[in-house]
């Protein structure tokens, strides 16, 4: 009986490895959601648009984006990491609910580092401080200055408190020393709206949000965050350029899964967002908007794994003495 039992258990044991196999072979048989913490039309939005497109082609079903907003990214973020980790809900995880959401919300219900699968990075987008058109200040020395003079009266637009925009404008305002009247969206896409109709007069944006209305004119960009000037903006000087050299910030996007997503499964869908990184066409569209985009090293799971512990180490000190 035991020869039988044993020869039954080592059926059953090849059973499983083989009913392994197609199961690991098959992801995915069905569409795939992928929840983006913010309103359409803003950076999050609009880069997982982009990549997700070809990531679609290459796992042979569509990828379907569902914007869940509200507390700068957060409620659309733990919406996200409790669904059913298999793969077929993932999540648009960035600089604001990934690194500086833990300083911001002290009942967070999530923890950036601990709580999810990382897929991988997509883009690292420069910040740029942007205006109404018609902001009475022609450089960012003038624009300092006027809000310094006014902040009374000058209202700043961002994306809910933990977002890039409220993050990166928070750490402005405390470079500037100010403290106007800040108003929160659902996302850097509505904000935008309002600063092109110069409804409101400042914000912080990510790069690939604010390229095309500052390429056409319709806002005004005082200064890129970064060492080096835009290959996309290249009349845009530097924070550093314009005399504010310690306002050098730059935000990025990811995917995320929720934790216990089966490996292989996270393996499948971090190969399709290397191959959308690596194709020519996805590649212009991303660099046109300003982005940079993270080369073979920078896209792995565990690179990712360990940008979300740097930057809630980086962000929460600076956060917690902001004082906005
Ligand atoms: C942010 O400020 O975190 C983002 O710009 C929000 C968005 O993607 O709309």
């Amino acid at each position: 009986m035991k020869l039988l039992s044993t020869a039954r258990s080592g059926i059953a044991a090849l059973a499983l490895v083989a009913g392994t196999i197609p199961a690991a072979a098959a992801f995915p048989e069905r569409l795939i959601t992928v929840i983006v913490p913010f309103a359409a039309g803003g950076p999050g939005d609009t880069v997982v648009r982009i990549v997700g497109e070809h990531m679609a082609r290459t796992l042979g079903q569509p990828i379907v984006v569902e914007n869940v907003t509200g507390a700068g990214g957060t409620i659309g973020i733990t919406r996200g990491l409790q669904a059913k980790p298999d793969g077929y809900t993932i999540m648009v995880g960035q600089m604001g609910t990934h690194g500086a959401a833990p300083a911001q919300y002290p009942n967070l219900k999530y923890d950036p580092a601990k709580d999810f699968a990382p897929i991988g990075l997509m883009a690292a987008t420069p910040i740029v401080i942007v205006a109404r058109k018609d902001f009475p200040a022609n450089n960012l020395q003038e624009f300092v200055d006027h809000v310094k003079r006014n902040q009374d009266k000058v209202v700043e637009a961002h994306a809910g408190v933990g977002s890039v925009s409220h993050t990166t404008c928070t750490l402005l305002q405390s470079i500037m020393g100010t403290k106007t009247t800040r108003v929160a969206y659902r996302g850097t896409g509505p904000t935008l709206n309002d600063l092109v109709a110069g409804q409101v007069d400042f914000g912080c944006d990510q790069i690939v949000n604010v390229a095309p209305q500052i390429q056409a004119g319709t806002i005004k960009a005082f200064g890129i965050a970064t060492a080096e000037r835009s290959a996309a903006m290249k009349d845009v000087p530097t924070t550093s350029e314009g005399g504010l050299p310690q306002f050098v910030v730059s935000a990025w996007i990811a995917l995320f899964a929720p934790k216990g997503t089966p490996q292989h499964v996270v393996g499948k869908l971090n190969d399709a967002l290397v191959k959308a990184l690596d194709d020519e066409g996805i590649r212009t569209r991303l660099l046109d908007l300003g982005s940079e985009i993270p080369d073979l090293a920078g896209r792995t799971p565990d690179a990712l794994q360990g940008l979300v512990v740097r930057e809630v180490a980086r962000w929460t000190p600076i956060l917690s003495t902001a004082g906005q």
